[in-house]
């Protein structure tokens, strides 16, 4: 398995817009989404509001992420480990 760089969730915080790149935690991985804002299906406005933080309470409002092919598109995304 490749091995990933670890960041701290206050490095994580660091990374609210797309200037400073759009991270995101999902469990204990981080993607930098800043390349799917302007793709996502919900809109660049509600994905933004999750950056620099965890995806969990965002996506327990709004279920249509409990689908494998939501996780497997985020997968794509993944630069490092909490
Ligand atoms: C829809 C991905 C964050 C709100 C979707 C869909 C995908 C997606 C793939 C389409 C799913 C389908 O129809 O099968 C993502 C990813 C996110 C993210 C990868 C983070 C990296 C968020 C956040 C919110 C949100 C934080 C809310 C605050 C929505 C809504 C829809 C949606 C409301 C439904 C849009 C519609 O069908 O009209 N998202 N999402 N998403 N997302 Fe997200």
């Amino acid at each position: 398995a490749p091995q990933y760089p670890r960041y701290t969730r206050a490095e994580v915080a660091q990374h609210r817009t797309p200037n400073d790149r759009v991270w995101v935690t999902h469990g204990s991985d981080v993607f930098d989404v800043t390349d799917f804002v302007e793709l996502h299906p919900g809109g660049p406005d509600k994905i933004l509001l999750a950056a620099g933080g965890a995806l969990e309470p965002f996506w327990a409002l709004y279920a249509v992420h409990g689908q494998p092919h939501v996780l497997e598109l985020l997968r794509e995304y993944k630069v490092g480990e909490l």
